[in-house]
């Protein structure tokens, strides 16, 4: 099979229809691209024209395993064909048992741990606010700008990342306060890293904390060990440690979203694991049920509600979704998937450094793992942000067979299935690499 295989330049003419009718009848979401999928297997996605495409974008980093992987779609079928929903948070069933146990384990920290079961990344955020706030009788959070947590008006209190996002929704709920990421890029104190001494860290303790966060009120630190949505920026070393030990010394919670991050994605099983940070709360979702939708808010035994009642829905943990996400963790076990992303990020990352290196319009290359970044800007000097530029290569890249999603202001981000084969990955940065070309001229 030749990939990619572009036999009528995407939307073609079944595409351009199914868009038609999904924009008189959908609500308007976010849709990046005019892509149109027919069917899906590990990194290719063949959409309705007829067209094979190399999938870089995972689902928004949501197959981790591929697309349909064969003991994910068996273990759903399996499930499927015994029962199909039960209400786990009213009864009981085997599977969401099993995947609270095996949470528990792999997520960091030996301590007895719960699970909060539900069906999305915010749902899973929400969950880790009310144990926050039940267990510390606290209201304030802090979290950072350019953060994503969700888009629910919960959430959407501790997201940052883009004016338009909150625009017209507020207030929301009160008592988050935002501090700077570690952005070393365009350090927001123009500093340079190590000398800074991680000034954007020891602010929160040495400032916020003393002014308009007082501790006593405050119930949690959300934190994105990698910024997703906000342009996956990695913090430099002993950031997320010093970030930790703040929370620790004044006895706050750190809250760990691994939503877009977690479960191999930068190399380590959890983000935070590239340092020595131990969450108190760590949240999931996206590639946990494999393509299907769940979520996990995991937490030390010792902070579960209080009483029954007090928080529930009706799908979280749903069987089928259960199911899939044991498989999932089979495969990424089975087929040694955290090492692979490791191993095959340091060969996406040297590639994407070639190409920073002939182009000047790429300010910056950053990510661990299967979880990388471009940052395009009219140039380096001035490290203007250039979104247009950003917008044009990635229209050109699924025009010829590659499927890319923006983040940040001007950022592309890269993140393949973990079991892309190399031949697959190069074939796709090849596509890549023309329309930086064709973007050059
Ligand atoms: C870090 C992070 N947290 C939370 C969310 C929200 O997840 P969902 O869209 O499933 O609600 C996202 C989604 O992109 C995310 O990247």
């Amino acid at each position: 099979m030749r990939v990619p295989d572009i036999k009528v330049t995407p939307p073609g003419p079944k595409a351009r229809e199914i868009i038609e009718r999904d924009r008189a009848s959908i609500a308007t979401t976010t849709k990046t691209a005019p892509i149109v999928v027919k069917r899906a297997h590990g990194s290719i996605v063949e959409d309705v024209d007829g067209n094979l495409l190399i999938d870089f974008a995972s689902g928004i980093s949501v197959l981790n395993v591929g697309h349909t992987h064969p003991k994910v779609v068996d273990a759903i079928s399996k499930q499927a064909s015994e029962f199909t929903h039960f209400a786990g948070t009213d009864f009981y069933y085997d599977v969401q048992a099993r995947l609270a146990e095996r949470l528990g384990a792999i997520t960091p920290g030996k301590h007895r741990k719960k699970v909060f079961f539900g069906n999305s990344g915010a749902e899973a955020n929400e969950a880790a606010i009310k144990v926050a706030k039940s267990h510390k009788k606290r209201h304030m959070f802090l979290a950072f700008l350019g953060a994503f947590h969700g888009r629910t008006q919960g959430t959407l209190s501790l997201t940052a990342s883009k004016a338009r996002q909150r625009a017209g929704f507020f207030p929301s709920m009160p008592g988050v306060v935002h501090v700077p990421y570690a952005y070393c890029y365009r350090c927001p104190y123009k500093l340079t890293y190590p000398s800074c001494d991680l000034y954007c860290a020891n602010i929160i303790e040495d400032t916020y904390m003393k002014t308009i966060a007082p501790p006593e009120d405050t119930a949690g630190i959300f934190v994105e060990p990698v910024q997703g949505e906000g342009g996956y920026i990695v913090p430099p070393p002993g950031w997320m440690d010093r970030v930790a030990r703040i929370a620790k010394d004044h006895d706050i919670l750190l809250i760990d979203d691994e939503v877009q991050s977690g479960l191999g994605r930068t190399g380590k099983m959890w983000a935070i694991e590239h340092s020595k940070a131990i969450p108190d709360i760590l949240t999931t979702a996206k590639s946990l049920g494999g393509g299907l939708p769940i979520s996990a808010t995991v937490y030390p035994a010792e902070m579960d509600f209080p009483e029954s009642g007090k928080h529930s829905n009706t799908f979280g943990g749903n069987p089928i979704a259960s199911a899939a996400s044991l498989a999932t963790l089979d495969v990424i076990e089975d087929e040694g998937l955290v090492a692979r992303s490791a191993k095959l990020g340091e060969h996406l990352a040297k590639r994407l450094d070639e190409m920073k290196e002939r182009y000047e319009f790429i300010g910056d290359r950053r990510g661990l793992g299967l979880m990388q970044a471009t940052e395009f800007v009219v140039d380096r000097a001035s490290k203007r942000p250039d979104p247009k530029r950003r917008d044009r290569i990635e229209k050109d890249a699924y025009e010829h067979g590659l499927i890319l999603l923006p983040c940040g202001e001007s950022s592309i981000r890269y993140i393949p299935a973990l079991n892309i084969t190399k031949e697959i990955l190069d074939a796709g940065l090849d596509v890549l690499e023309e329309c930086l070309r064709r973007a050059a001229k």
